[in-house]
């Protein structure tokens, strides 16, 4: 069985990469192959709305027919047995490049409280951990 996680966020060891690892880490303790990909390593532009991929009888019905670095791995998506999609919240939604932003710890941000998120880090973080594991064992148990 093979798992492929995407990982959302800009930054490629903290938390969001930290917890697709621990997944993936569950799904190999089940016997899966497993592999971590940055969306931030890619260049891709996301739909231009080009609709070849909805033209019926093109040769791109059903595909993205966007020559960029997603290609390629859209073709590892489709052979995979289950993907695992992982994101900061930026704003209430998923990240995109277009908000990525530095590490805000460094930067006047008055939305949030950085002694709470720290606190918080420290005492939820590594249950976190734990259930990200069993999300990838169980996914790979079940099949
Ligand atoms: C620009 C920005 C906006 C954010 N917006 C939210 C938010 O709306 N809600 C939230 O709970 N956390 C928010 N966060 C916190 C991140 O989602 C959180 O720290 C996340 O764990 C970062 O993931 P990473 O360590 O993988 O980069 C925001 C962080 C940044 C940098």
């Amino acid at each position: 069985m093979q798992v492929l996680a995407f990982n959302g966020s800009p930054r490629k060891k903290w938390n969001t990469a930290t917890l697709l690892g621990k997944a993936l880490a569950g799904a190999a303790s089940q016997g899966a192959a497993t592999e971590l990909i940055h969306l931030y390593d890619l260049r891709f532009t996301g739909c231009i709305s080009c609709f070849k991929c909805k033209t019926i009888g093109g040769k791109s019905y059903g595909r993205c027919a966007v020559k960029d670095d997603l290609r390629p791995l859209l073709k590892r998506v489709e052979a995979a047995d289950a993907l695992i999609l992982g994101s900061p919240i930026y704003f209430g939604t998923v990240s995109g490049e277009m908000r990525s932003f530095k590490d805000y710890t460094k930067v006047l941000v008055t939305r949030f409280d950085q002694e709470h998120k720290a606190k918080r880090r420290q005492e939820v973080f590594s249950q976190d951990c734990r259930q990200a594991f069993d999300l990838g064992a169980r996914l790979v148990r079940q099949g």
